[in-house]
């Protein structure tokens, strides 16, 4: 059982709250692109990220109580003000609160592994994902997708090229072990300090998907 911390914050928001699909605009008080953390951890990517990319909304989420609440604490002491983050599970938050083709990005940073071939359907990120999270992507917007966990990573890395209307931005190679650029997560960390390697997969939607 998670124990529930409360969680008193500005940037956080109860999706329950929200109209569905929200209205972002009025959230942040402006029109800028918005960008979609799914599995936020301790928000430690997401508040670099957010540093790095001042004209982007940021929606962080994350089903862990304790993460959307430490994600909270770092985007306060480092006065981030376009972040939002809700304690919100991806699929349904996405299908409920995104307006379809919103999306300038989407990160996914090391999701579980789901590592027993039994459990494998229980993974995040598959064709069927790709194909549901392009619908809310913007014409140009980035899907990126990191693990640690080799056959998590060929999987992703060898079902994108079927998946219709993304282009491989990382081409020819279908992952790379680094990625200029992007911020290392915890867990990226924490996995690289063991010697494992990250797969890191960048895909973009086409203009006319
Ligand atoms: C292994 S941790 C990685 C955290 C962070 N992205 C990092 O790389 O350090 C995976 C995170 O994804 C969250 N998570 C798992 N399934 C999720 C889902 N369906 N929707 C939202 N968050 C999810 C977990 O609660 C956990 O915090």
């Amino acid at each position: 059982m998670q124990r529930m911390i409360e969680i008193d914050s500005p940037l956080f928001l109860n999706a329950r709250e929200l109209s569905s699909p929200a209205d972002w605009p009025a959230i942040f008080g402006n029109d800028h692109p918005l960008a979609l953390e799914i599995g936020c951890g301790i928000g430690d990517f997401i508040a670099r990220t957010a540093v790095d990319l001042p004209d982007l909304n940021f929606i962080a989420i994350d089903i862990y109580n304790k993460g959307c609440y430490k994600t909270c604490r770092r985007l306060e002491k480092s006065r981030l003000a376009n972040v939002r983050v809700l304690r919100e599970e991806a699929r349904q938050f996405v299908a409920e609160r995104i307006p379809k083709g919103a999306l300038a990005a989407v990160y996914i940073n090391c999701p579980d592994p789901w590592p027993k071939k039994r459990h494998r359907k229980r993974r995040l990120v598959n064709s069927q994902f790709a194909e549901f999270i392009r619908d809310y992507l913007a014409p140009g917007g980035d899907f990126f997708f990191a693990t640690d966990f080799d056959d998590y990573g060929i999987d992703v890395a060898e079902a994108m090229p079927a998946v219709e209307g993304f282009e491989n931005r990382l081409a020819p190679d279908l992952y790379r072990h680094e990625l200029e650029g992007y911020h290392l997560s915890k867990y990226m960390l924490k996995f690289m300090a063991e010697g494992k390697r990250i797969y890191f997969v960048h895909y973009r939607k086409t203009t006319d998907g």
